[in-house]
């Protein structure tokens, strides 16, 4: 667990994708903080995830909310829910629920994506951050704080052989994406910033075969893959009031295998 930041502790969070990994990471580092914390997942195991952490001593209770981000009315039901329960909107916003395609343990070839599977991947990676942003941005403006935070990958920074192209664009348009709103929101103390994890250990990078798991870490000049609280460690930060003047940014937090 990471000590943290500067936080307001009345501060409220929606972390997606919270119910694994890296969101489960980034979701206890906030509980931790004292913040005011839910959790959106596709995964119902999300709830009995939240109650698990509701253990943490002195620490509030986290709120767990299943959706399928690929669909529309969810996302929204998902905005509702987090404005119900906090007041009109969240202050923080990370955008972590992500999804990569593999075939026995390897990406699929360019050539060989089909429609539906490259649109899917591009709804849940890349719009649904989009639509959360565009639902919680106008709490956010109202009361002159915010931090929005999108889980991208190394894979949307560099050429990655070992992801697929649907993943690789998802991932590279959520740089614009975050550019774009943290140029337009910054004047309002909203701060929008990329975490651009390479591999960590978790089910999302399990599915790749041993052989594409050994070549990653060779490439790896720390010797090892990342760990989940490694990227929660950013992502406090970048949602602290210590980084107000940091915006439109991609933090890139892989063991020094890509140095953009
Ligand atoms: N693990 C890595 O090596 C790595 C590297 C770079 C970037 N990332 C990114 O980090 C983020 C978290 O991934 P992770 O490694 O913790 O994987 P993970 O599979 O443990 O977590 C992803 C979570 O997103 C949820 N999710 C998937 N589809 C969803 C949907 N349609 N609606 C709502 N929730 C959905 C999953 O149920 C899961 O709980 C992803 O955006 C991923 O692309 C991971």
């Amino acid at each position: 667990m990471n000590e943290g930041p500067p936080m307001n502790p009345t501060r409220s969070v929606l972390v997606t994708g919270g119910a694994s990994g890296i969101g489960l990471a980034i979701a206890r580092d906030f509980q931790a903080l004292g913040m005011r914390v839910l959790i959106a997942d596709v995964n119902a195991a999300v709830h009995e995830v939240a109650a698990g952490m509701k253990d943490m001593k002195g620490a509030q209770p986290v709120e767990a909310h299943v959706a399928d981000l690929a669909d529309e009315s969810q996302l929204l039901g998902l905005a509702e829910r987090t404005r119900e329960l906090f007041g009109g909107g969240c202050d923080v916003l990370v955008n972590c629920a992500g999804v990569s395609q593999k075939r026995k343990g390897e990406s699929i070839a360019p050539t060989e994506v089909l429609t539906a599977d490259w649109e899917r991947v591009l709804r849940i990676n890349l719009t649904a951050p989009f639509l959360l942003s565009r639902e919680l941005i106008p709490s956010m403006k109202a009361r002159k704080f915010g931090r929005i935070v999108n889980i991208a990958s190394r894979a949307g920074r560099t050429f990655s052989g070992a992801a697929g192209v649907d993943y690789a664009a998802s991932k590279a348009g959520l740089l614009g994406l975050t550019r774009h709103l943290g140029g337009t929101y910054a004047p309002f103390g909203i701060t929008v910033n990329c975490v651009a994890p390479g591999r960590v250990e978790t089910a999302l990078s399990s599915t790749s075969s041993a052989a594409v798991l050994a070549a990653a870490v060779q490439a790896i000049p720390v010797g090892r893959l990342g760990r989940p609280d490694e990227i929660a460690a950013v992502v406090a930060f970048l949602a602290s009031d210590a980084a107000a003047y940091l915006t439109g940014a991609c933090i890139d937090v892989n063991g020094g295998s890509f140095m953009g």
